[in-house]
C-alpha cells in the first residue's frame, strides 16, 4: 500500500456558471519514505495539486477523484478532520517563507504553536522542543534564533524554520513546493540535503515540486512531468533522463543549461490557458514532433514499459535519443 494514492484527480475553478478544469485526471502514488518529483512549467497545475492534497484549495475551486492517504479519502473528509491531518500528518513547505511566517511572532513561538495546536503541549515544553527542532534543521545557535523574528533571519534560515515547523509533529508526508527557488545555489544544496536527511532519519515521504530538472535528477526516485494540467510522462527518475519518452520532457531537458555560456534551447511558445487548450494533444502547438493525427484526439497515458508512462502517440515511433 502506498502512503498516498491519487486516482483520477481533477481540479478546476468555477467562474460565473461554468467550470474550467486546470488539472485533469491525475493518477500517481507516493511510497513510504520516497521523494517523488512533480515538474512542469509555470501555470501547469503543480501548486493546485499540492493544495488539493492539503485540503486548502481556494474558495472557488472544486476537486474530484480520490486522494487516499493511509486508508482515508482526503477529498471526502470533513474540514475538522482535515485540519487535524494538516500540519500534523501532512505538512507543507512553501517557496517563500517570508509570506508564510508571521512577521510579528518569534520563529520559536511559531514552531511551538504547531505543537501546542496539534499535540496539546504547554508553551514551555513546546518552546523547549522548538529549540531541538531548530537544532535538527541545523540552525546555527538555535537558542538565540528561537527568540528572533522572521525578518532578522536570512532566506536560508527562514526556510529552515519552515522545515522545522513542517516536521514538528513528525508527519508522514511533506509537500515541498519550490522549496529552494528563492535561495542561492549553496543554500539550495544545504536545504535539499536537509530534506534528504529527514527522509532517511524520520522515514518521511516528500512530494518535491520544482520547475528545475537538475533538482529532480539529484533528489527524487520517481517523477511526473506535468503540462497544462496533465501528466505527460511518469517514470523512475533515471529513466526520465536516460530513456525519455515524451517530446515535452525532451524539450525541458534540451532547455537546461549544459554548461556556463552554452545557450539554452527553450521550448518555443507558452503553456496554453486552461480554457484555451488546443484540440488533441495539449502540447501539440509547441511540439517539434507534431503530425496531423496529434491534433485529432488527446493521447492516452500509456504504460510504455514497466512503470514508465507517456502520453504521446509517437512514443513508440521515434527514437527520442538524438
Ligand atoms: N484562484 C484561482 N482562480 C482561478 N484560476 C486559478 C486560481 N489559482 C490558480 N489558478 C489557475 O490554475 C492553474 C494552475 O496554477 P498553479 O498555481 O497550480 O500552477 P503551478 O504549476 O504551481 O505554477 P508555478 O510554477 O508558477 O508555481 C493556472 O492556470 C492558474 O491560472
Ligand atoms: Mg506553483
Amino acid at each position: 500500500m502506498p502512503l498516498l494514492d491519487v486516482r483520477d484527480l481533477t481540479i478546476g475553478f468555477t467562474s460565473a456558471d461554468h467550470r474550467v478544469p486546470v488539472v485533469s485526471n491525475l493518477n500517481f502514488s507516493i511510497e513510504e519514505s520516497e521523494i517523488f518529483g512533480l515538474v512542469g512549467e509555470s501555470g501547469c497545475g503543480k501548486s493546485i495539486t499540492a493544495l488539493s492534497i492539503l485540503g486548502i484549495l481556494p474558495q472557488n475551486a472544486y476537486a474530484q477523484g480520490t486522494i487516499i492517504f493511509k486508508d482515508t479519502n482526503l477529498i471526502e473528509l470533513d474540514p475538522e478532520s482535515m485540519r487535524k491531518i494538516r500540519g500534523n500528518e501532512i505538512s507543507m513547505i512553501f517557496q517563500e517563507p517570508m509570506t508564510s511566517l508571521n512577521p510579528v511572532l518569534t520563529v520559536g513561538y511559531q514552531i511551538a504553536e504547531v505543537l501546542m495546536t496539534h499535540r496539546g503541549m504547554k508553551k514551555k515544553a513546546a518552546m523547549d522542543r522548538a529549540v531541538d527542532l531548530l537544532g535538527a534543521v541545523q540552525m546555527p545557535s538555535p537558542e538565540i534564533r528561537l527568540k528572533e523574528y522572521p525578518h532578522q533571519l536570512s532566506g536560508g534560515m527562514r526556510q529552515r524554520v519552515m522545515i522545522a515547523m513542517a516536521v514538528a509533529c513528525s508527519p508522514s508526508l511533506v509537500i515541498a513546493d519550490e522549496p529552494t527557488t528563492a535561495l542561492d545555489v549553496t543554500i539550495q544544496a544545504q536545504i535539499l540535503e536537509l530534506l534528504h536527511s529527514l527522509r532517511q532519519e524520520r522515514n518521511v515521504s516528500i512530494l518535491l515540486i520544482t520547475h528545475d530538472l537538475g533538482i529532480i535528477a539529484e533528489n527524487t526516485s520517481r517523477v511526473a512531468i506535468m503540462y497544462a494540467g496533465r501528466f505527460m510522462e511518469m517514470a523512475v527518475t533515471e529513466a526520465i533522463f536516460s530513456n525519455t519518452k515524451h517530446p515535452y520532457t525532451k524539450g525541458l531537458l534540451e532547455s537546461l543549461p549544459i554548461e556556463k555560456g552554452v545557450p539554452l534551447n527553450p521550448i518555443p511558445g507558452f503553456v496554453p490557458r486552461a480554457d484555451e487548450l488546443p484540440s488533441g494533444c495539449r502540447f501539440s502547438d509547441r511540439c517539434s514532433y507534431v503530425i496531423d493525427r496529434c491534433r485529432v484526439m488527446e493521447p492516452e497515458f500509456i504504460e510504455v514499459s514497466s512503470g514508465h508512462f507517456s502520453r504521446c502517440i509517437r512514443t513508440e515511433e521515434i527514437a527520442w535519443k538524438s
